[in-house]
């Protein structure tokens, strides 16, 4: 399927005007394509699982992507939850959904089964980091902001340095697809998605970039990478450092980052720059045009 015909266009979901108040008054958003499956016990609404299509990746996979953002069961748990994890599986089969994404805590174990049992499978355990930026480091020599010209050269580094992510280590997605798209990811980042973008330069030429967000006080690495024939030799930190060098003065309090338990580079990185371990959860995938 080419990316053009990866747009998912879902029918409006079957949810009355109480169903819909109901879940709005738990705070559940329901607006930007979002549809939500819900179970009732009896006469009480019991759970409710909700999805959205998700554009870039659809796009950049020339899959049509979908996350299930929420799965709620508030009453008779294990079964609600299996009930709740078939219907939406059954309701994004129906709307064209090829690549099902749901991420969840460790903790939430009756819903990572529930998952599993309609055909989800781990593909990562992403943890998340954080440090304050009291005592950040200065900015180290080589680390500055991207210039505009820079933001290609990026971009393409992006193509070819990732394979721990979620989109490399799943077998069913072409590595092709996946350089694909962190490719875009970094130029989307260039191109404003990002707070700032740092790069790393050697003999003039981009090694390295960090593309950072900022939401109020927390400032995020939102993706990072090294040329692979310059790992190993330093950039890495200093860019790490470079963000937090670069955040600490303009007066953001932490700094987080996410990354794979199986990414033992980046997490040796992160936790030398002074991050801790914060949250970690469990990212599943679910291929619905397969036979499993
Ligand atoms: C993670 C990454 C950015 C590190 O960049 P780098 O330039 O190779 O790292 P550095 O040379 O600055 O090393 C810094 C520290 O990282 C750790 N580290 C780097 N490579 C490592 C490896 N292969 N194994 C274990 N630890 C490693 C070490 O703690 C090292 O500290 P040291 O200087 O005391 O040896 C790089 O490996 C990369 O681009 N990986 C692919 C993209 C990616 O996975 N990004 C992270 C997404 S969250």
């Amino acid at each position: 399927m080419g990316p053009a015909e990866a747009q998912l266009s879902p029918a409006a979901d079957g949810l009355d005007a109480a169903e819909r108040a109901a879940l709005e008054a738990r705070g559940l958003r329901l607006d930007g394509g979002r549809r939500a499956v819900t179970v009732r016990v009896g006469d009480t609404l019991a759970g409710t699982a909700i999805w959205q299509p998700l554009a870039f990746e659809s796009a950049e996979l020339g899959i049509a992507a979908a996350r299930i953002e929420t799965i709620e069961a508030w009453q008779g748990a294990a079964p609600v939850l299996e009930d709740l994890a078939a219907r939406a599986v059954s309701d994004m089969k129906d709307a064209g959904v090829a690549l099902a994404t749901c991420r969840l805590p460790e903790a939430r174990l009756g819903a990572i089964n529930a998952l599993e049992a309609v055909g989800f499978r781990m593909v990562e355990c992403l943890l998340t980091l954080a440090r304050p930026l009291d005592g950040a480091p200065k900015m180290p020599a080589g680390i500055g902001l991207a210039e505009t010209d820079e933001g290609e050269d990026c971009a393409r580094l992006a193509g070819r340095c990732f394979t721990a992510d979620r989109f490399h280590i799943d077998p069913r997605i072409a590595n092709s697809a996946a350089d694909r798209l962190k490719e875009s990811w970094i130029r989307n980042s260039a191109a404003g998605r990002a707070d700032a973008m740092l790069v790393a330069r050697q003999d003039g030429r981009v090694v390295g970039f960090n593309a950072c967000m900022r939401n109020g006080p927390t400032a995020v690495i939102d993706l990072i990478g090294v040329a692979p024939e310059a790992q190993g030799r330093g950039h890495g930190r200093a860019l790490v450092e470079g963000a937090l060098a670069h955040y600490a003065a303009s007066g953001a309090e932490e700094m987080v980052v996410g990354t794979q338990s199986g990414n033992i580079a980046s997490l040796a990185l992160y936790q030398s720059c002074g991050f801790f371990i914060r949250s970690s959860q469990f990212t599943l995938h679910a291929h619905l045009g397969e036979n499993r």
